[in-house]
């Protein structure tokens, strides 16, 4: 939207906040995950919301202004971002100014108070909107601009007085961002009868011209920076609030006219939720949200009781920012909310919250006044406060003065004036050292931060650390008093680090002397990031924004071998990489450096804990197996006990926070002992998931017994354990079922009673107590659509520890949902790590409801609607359950019949139909159709007593060939479970010659995995097709002979994919070590297994072959076997 196009803001009623919504483009990272936009601006005033998981599910929020600024641009020749056409609906900066900022200005000149707060996620544009980002610069900068113009252009016989403050609110202390001594414990609010609150001491800069604001938003910018990497603390936790007091002095009317204007940048607003406070033992105790915390409250309550609701209080005094912004909420004071938001779809929770925040921050209602008065009473009211101030006596270098009390203008500006005198000849001299020195450049998380704190190095050498002696002086999180030395001599610059200490350049930490080229990157300490600018002769016109925080990340994370593929991203066969793989490699290189300072903090603390990042893969806890998601999370292990805790992301960032806190306080030389159960490096010892082992349950659908050795994978697809299990079919009284119980169609136990017994015997060499024998497991697992855990009994101090549990389950009446889950999924058996001291998991099994011999009863969604447990009890239920059970059998085969005599019906019109047709016109050649065998058989349709005797007696050929299927089943698990664990394995890292070859290996496992699912899954079709059919009495004889040639088939296709198997390149033998031994290993036994795979196949199929011969050796298409055959 170009300046011609615009309109003027309509102005909001006098007294409701304006409220501006504003999304901004993607950023690198999100692009590099493969984010999707969820925002849409329909109109000026529209922002549509879209939910990511259901896509149809979208809100709709209407503000006052709805910037668009996610495309539609292009830099112009001095890098400012424009439309790239007039059709384009882009927003940039001056766009938002020409609306909120002109607004502000309008509402000073006029003598109101005017407050503009931006409000959003980390991340989401707020600084930008506010302050800018190089050539595109933000509200405050232009209105500040336009305010010096605009006194320029007005009569001489007025006054205008402005002053300039700055400041930062951090952990709930106020720090002046215009003085360079810091007050211990932060400046402080008080509250005056008249002023309201304001804060005590904070400088008040009086300027002239807008070059001075600059010139101190630059120095306040530099001491944020300092501060933030001092304290190793985000400069998105916390507040900035610029405030521009601005009075017009009308000499020749005795009349003043003031405004207040502040400008506010809020803290990153991420709720407790994603910050990861909720579920962890510690919340947030800190005081970092208090104020952002507050602020919500205080809007809330305000549009609360502006909707007519009862409020009692107001919680202004809760926190230092609501004391701040009083008047700007429900008081003296123009206000406007922009609300900054991420396009991306992994923030639509945030950016909702965000939104709704704003919807809420709408309702306020304020009452804004001229804020005017006489030369007089103001003359008077300085002397009051004069009196104040001298009570107060220990202030600070300036007094506190909210601008009403600024004392004689001309004296302060004086003073002012030679302030700037010596400033601006720094400043000079500084801009002459950058063009002739080798410089270091600091880069922050906070582009706003970047390129802000420069350390020259002069000729010779000099040292650079945290000691305030060394000739460059560094202070961040694992900078040593004396970290490493630059020398410059000879047109060259080296740095050497000191005996042990941290240095990273360009990604690689280096121990000797290195020479540093123009736009080198290094790292010092945990992280403390730094741009290397060469000597003049090195630099060109390059873009210095290309090497930002991410960069760096980026760059050290390559040069630690961390990639999308080693974490373990299957790519797709069409070459892409997964987005959810690509979204937590994004996870992983962010949160890496905050690993490395975590640890340094708990180092320095003495903590005695090693945390590191791991990679944890989802499919293992997904009964299916299927690949999802991956997720990040933190393992600690304490060093001297060996105690182990995972911590999820969300938990290891609240720590994080903490941990600075605590961090800050043994810096600032306070007490840093906390009792153990505050402290955010200790938790009391608890149960870690090891691993979870797969157990195909598809064999119980066939009624068949399944005896397993099967790993426990870890969540970085490594073996912790082996468990022996057993799942066996069986008799209510718990007799095992024999090779006669075998079914061919699971459809055959729906609604019908199954036993099974899960039977958990051993567990073999368990790593976890390999590790320390002190140890202890227990292992546990959740049936279908039972809510509690059954758990083994805990076992203490045993690598190859005897379980021997057992428990019988039983489904009264088998529904097709659970058949189905039997058919396809697996249960999860997890693996638990017992240690020390830590609760064991409870095993005792209550509100279950169990059988009258007392087994657990399984698939009971549809028995809980039928009747109320909490009366009847349960061997009553089994009984009525039973009696239910014949009935409805009975029912079945009443509609059976009842099915055939309709079919019988249809097909006698039919006929009669045909027969006319013909008469009339040509006749048909005669075909001995399937259609008419079809009919024929169904014309004569058993009696329902004969019915019943088909239905629970199989016929023996189908006994055979169930044996037969009953071990092609087997085999068939026995090729998933392995298949599974080769797709899991992990190829060895440093081995660059042989990762193409592994990426082949996988894709194969995959394609063969794939083809081998199909297969099954077709034949299970056919063959539940055909002996329906069969039930039906649609299909007299020689039934098998379909499913016989279908079956040939499928061998030859399972033949086919596993060629490629059983040729396994002969190279691979020479590798017997580490991950590439255990690789082959697994390829080697995966070769002899998949062989004796088809074997079985064949000779299930001699079996049915022989006992069917066929009669023809045409094989009937698939519509013929499955359909009308
Ligand atoms: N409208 C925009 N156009 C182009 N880039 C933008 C826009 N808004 C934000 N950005 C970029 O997005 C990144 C994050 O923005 P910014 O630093 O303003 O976020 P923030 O909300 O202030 O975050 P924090 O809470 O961490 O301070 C920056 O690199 C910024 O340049
Ligand atoms: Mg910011």
């Amino acid at each position: 939207m170009s300046d011609g196009k615009m309109v003027k803001m309509p102005m909001p009623r006098m007294d409701s906040v304006t409220v501006a919504v504003r999304v901004r483009p993607f950023s690198q990272r999100e692009k590099n995950s493969g984010s999707k936009c969820v925002i849409s601006m329909h109109s000026r005033t529209t922002t549509t919301i879209q939910d990511p998981k259901n896509p149809e599910h979208r809100k709709t929020f209407t503000f006052d202004l709805a910037y668009w600024s996610h495309d539609g641009f292009q830099k112009d020749k001095d890098g400012v971002f424009i439309s790239t056409d007039p059709s384009s609906t882009f927003a940039s900066q001056k766009d938002v100014f020409h609306d909120l900022g002109r607004g502000i200005l309008d509402s000073a000149w006029q003598g109101y108070n005017a407050t503009l707060l931006a409000y959003g996620q980390t991340g989401s544009g707020k600084s930008y909107s506010m302050v800018g980002l190089g050539a595109n610069k933000g509200i405050i900068p232009n209105v500040c601009e336009e305010l010096f113009q605009a006194i320029e252009e007005r009569e001489r016989n007025q006054e205008y007085q402005v002053t300039f403050s700055m400041l930062e609110i951090y952990n709930e202390q106020i720090r002046d961002l215009l003085s360079r001594t810091k007050q211990p414990g932060g400046l402080k609010v008080r509250e005056d009868q008249h002023l309201g609150f304001y804060v005590d001491g904070l400088k008040s800069v009086p300027c002239e011209n807008y070059a001075q604001i600059e010139r101190l938003m630059e120095q306040g910018t530099k001491i944020r920076t300092t501060a933030s990497t001092n304290m190793n603390a985000s400069s998105s936790r916390s507040h900035m609030v610029i405030t521009i007091q601005f009075r017009q002095v009308f000499l020749d009317r005795d009349l003043t006219k003031q405004s207040t204007i502040n400008l506010v940048d809020l803290a990153g607003s991420e709720r407790q939720k994603s910050s990861g406070s909720e579920g962890d033992r510690l919340r947030e105790g800190s005081q970092v949200n208090l104020s952002l915390t507050n602020l919500g409250n205080v809007i809330s309550a305000l549009a609360d009781a502006a909707t007519g609701k009862k409020v009692l209080h107001i919680p202004y005094r809760d926190s230092v920012l609501t004391k701040l912004l009083q008047p700007a909420l429900g008081g003296n004071s123009r206000t406007t909310l922009i609300a900054a938001i991420s396009p991306a779809d992994i923030c639509y929770e945030e950016t909702l919250s965000t939104l709704r925040y704003a919807e809420r921050a709408k309702k306020i209602r304020n009452r804004a006044v001229v804020n005017t008065s006489t030369l007089m009473r103001e003359s008077k009211a300085e002397n009051d406060r004069a009196l104040l101030a001298r009570g107060n006596s220990g202030m600070a270098e300036q007094p506190a003065r909210p601008l009403a009390e600024a004392g004689p203008w001309a004296r302060q500006l004086e003073q002012a004036r030679e302030e700037w005198r010596q400033h601006h000849v720094a400043v000079a001299k500084e801009q002459w050292i950058m063009k002739t020195l080798p410089h270091l450049l600091n880069v922050n998380e906070d582009p706003q931060l970047t390129g802000v704190l420069k350390y020259f190095i002069q000729a010779g050498s000099c040292d650079a650390g945290r000691a305030a002696s060394n000739a460059i002086h560094l202070q961040g999180l694992g900078i040593s008093d004396k970290h490493a030395s630059f020398t410059n001599s000879d047109g060259k610059v080296t740095v050497t680090p000191h005996s042990k200490c941290k240095v990273v350049v360009n990604g690689v930490p280096i121990v000797t002397k290195t020479k540093l080229q123009h736009l080198d990157r290094i790292i010092l300490g945990s992280n403390s990031a730094y741009l290397y600018i060469g000597f003049p002769s090195e630099r060109g016109s390059e873009d210095l924004t290309r090497f930002d925080y991410d960069f760096f990340q980026l760059e050290r994370a390559a040069a630690e071998g961390v990639s999308v593929d080693k974490l373990g991203a299957a790519s797709h066969g069409d070459g892409k990489t997964d987005p959810g793989m690509l979204a937590v490699f994004q996870d992983y290189v962010r949160l890496m450096p905050l690993v490395a300072e975590a640890n340094q903090m708990g180092e320095e603390l003495k903590k005695g804990l090693r945390m590191e990042l791991k990679v944890k893969n989802l499919a293992a806890s997904d009964s299916r197996g299927h690949e999802l998601q991956k997720e990040v999370m933190v393992k600690v292990t304490n060093q001297r006990t060996r105690e182990v805790w995972i911590w999820s992301k969300a938990k290891f960032i609240n720590r994080k926070f903490l941990m600075e806190e605590l961090y800050q306080r043994f810096l600032d030389g306070e007490d840093s002992h906390v009792a153990q159960e505050d402290d955010p490096f200790w938790d009391p010892v608890e149960v870690v998931h090891l691993g979870s082992a797969h157990i195909w349950l598809q064999s119980l659908a066939y009624s068949m017994k399944l005896e397993e050795q099967v790993e426990f994978m870890n969540c970085e697809g490594e073996e912790e354990a082996v468990v022996h299990v057993c799942v066996t079919p069986c008799s209510p009284a718990g007799r095992a079922c024999g090779e006669e119980d075998v079914v061919i169609d699971p459809s055959e136990l729906l609604g019908k009673r199954m036993d099974f017994q899960v039977g958990l015997v051993r567990c073999l060499g368990v790593k976890w107590l390999k590790e320390d024998a002190e140890r202890g497991i227990q292992m546990g697992y959740r049936m279908y659509d039972l809510s509690s855990t059954f758990y083994t009994k805990p076992v203490w101090k045993m690598v190859n520890p005897q379980i021997e549990e057992t428990v019988q389950f039983t489904a009264l009446n088998a529904s097709q949902e659970f058949l189905n889950y039997l058919q396809t999924n697996a249960l999860i058996v997890d693996l638990w790590g017992l240690q020390e001291g830590c609760a064991q998991l409870d095993c005792s099994q209550s509100d279950l409801m169990v059988t009258s011999e007392g087994h657990i009863m399984v698939d009971t969604k549809k028995m809980s609607t039928l009747m109320d447990p909490g009366q009847t009890p349960s061997n009553q239920i089994s009984e009525l359950y039973m009696k239910l059970l014949k009935l409805e059998q009975e029912t079945e085969l009443l509609r059976d019949t009842n099915r055939a005599l309709r079919e019988e019906n249809v097909f006698l019109k039919q006929s009669l139909e045909k027969v006319g047709s013909t008469q009339q016109g040509e006749r048909l050649p005669h075909k001995p159709s399937n259609t008419l065998k079809l009919t024929w058989t169904a014309a004569h349709p058993p009696a329902a007593r004969e019915m019943n005797q088909m239905y629970t007696r199989p016929a023996s050929s189908d006994r055979e060939f169930a044996k037969a299927l009953k071990l092609f089943y087997h085999s068939m698990n026995q090729a998933r479970g392995q298949l599974l664990r080769l797709r899991q394995e992990k190829p060895p890292e440093e081995d660059e010659m042989l990762r193409p070859f592994v990426q082949q290996q996988a894709q194969r496992l995959k394609d063969f995995g794939d083809a081998l699912e199909s297969s099954l899954r077709r034949l299970k079709n056919d063959v539940a097709v055909i002996v329906k059919k069969k039930r039906e009495w649609l299909i007299p004889r020689g039934l098998s002979l379909g499913v016989l040639c279908q079956f040939a088939e499928i061998i030859a296709e399972v033949r086919l994919s596993a060629k490629g198997w059983l040729e396994e390149p002969q190279g691979l033998k020479g590798y017997s070590g580490g991950a590439w031994g255990s690789l082959v290993k697994h390829l080697t036994s995966a070769q002899v297994m998949i062989s004796q795979f088809v074997s079985s196949l064949e000779e299930a199929h001699a079996g049915c072959a022989h006992r069917h011969p066929p009669q023809s050796r045409t094989r009937p298409t698939h519509r013929e076997a499955g359909e009308n055959t």
